[in-house]
């Protein structure tokens, strides 16, 4: 048993939570290692935002728990968030300050006095915004680019978890492809990242494990076969199945 929780950065343990009499998560369990990108796919109301919620301290969860490189969220809120970067659907970004500016002052708010514009263009480098962009006032900036900011802040924060609440709803084509090179240049730090999407397409295309969550817990959990993407048809049909017996 040891051994199987070592290496897991996150990990949802039978997590059990209502909203008043509404059961939403019923025995959710989930794990993410470092470097692994785990899309959470489920439809509206499914519970992905509360299992998000959970980890990040703003949820204490009915029964169950959770943990982030090892902290309980429920216990220790603050030591958890300062271990992981939220990037929730709408970026919120101080419009006035550029997108330097912006990651300049988040580090600082986050503890980190010195070596700060070190760090801060070779973030921006790995998420590809460019360079013309970076001086300039984010409140002309589309949801892509704000969410380069939001993770390049995540980079340049250095922290080991990624959590991201739909990020690719409403983002166009073009965009959609932009994010996910972005997650891939979280990868290959080492980060582990959670996303809950109810796009299947995108999922397929970053996650390299995509659990389903249905009626409170993952139904199914299904991981990228090495090298290969996932079979989108296949994985487009199991998922209409089972949105259609549900609704039956
Ligand atoms: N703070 C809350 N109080 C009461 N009900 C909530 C609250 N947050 C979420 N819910 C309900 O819980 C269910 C799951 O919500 P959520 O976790 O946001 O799902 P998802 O992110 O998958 O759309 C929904 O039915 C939602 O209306
Ligand atoms: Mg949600």
């Amino acid at each position: 048993m040891k051994s199987e929780t070592a290496d897991a950065v996150l990990e949802a343990r039978h997590l059990r939570h209502s909203y008043g009499a509404r059961r939403v998560l019923d025995d959710l369990s989930l794990r993410v290692g470092a470097g692994e990108i785990y899309a959470l796919l489920g439809g509206n109301g499914a519970g992905k935002s509360t299992t998000l919620n959970i980890f990040l301290g703003f949820v204490r969860p009915g029964s169950g728990s959770a943990s982030v490189c090892g902290i309980d969220p429920s216990t220790a809120p603050d030591e958890a968030r300062a271990a992981l970067a939220y990037v929730p659907e709408s970026v919120a970004l101080y419009d006035h300050l550029s997108a330097y500016e912006n990651i300049d002052y988040f580090l600082h708010l986050a503890g980190a006095n010195r070596h700060r514009t070190s760090v801060i263009d070779p973030a921006l480098d790995d998420v590809g915004l460019v360079a013309s962009a970076r001086g300039q006032r984010v409140g002309g900036f589309s949801k892509g680019m704000r969410q380069k900011v939001a993770i390049a802040l995540a980079l340049a924060r250095n922290v080991p978890v990624l959590l991201l609440d739909e990020p690719t709803s409403g983002l166009d084509p073009r965009a959609t492809a932009e994010f996910n090179d972005l997650l891939e240049a979280a990868r290959k730090r080492g980060i582990a990242t959670l996303m809950a999407t109810h796009d299947l397409l995108s999922a397929a295309a970053v996650a390299d494990r995509i659990g389903f969550l249905r009626e409170g817990h993952l139904d199914e959990e299904v991981a990228a076969n090495g090298g290969a993407r996932f079979d989108v048809d296949a994985l487009f049909r199991r998922y209409s199945e089972r949105r259609e017996s549900r609704t039956a």
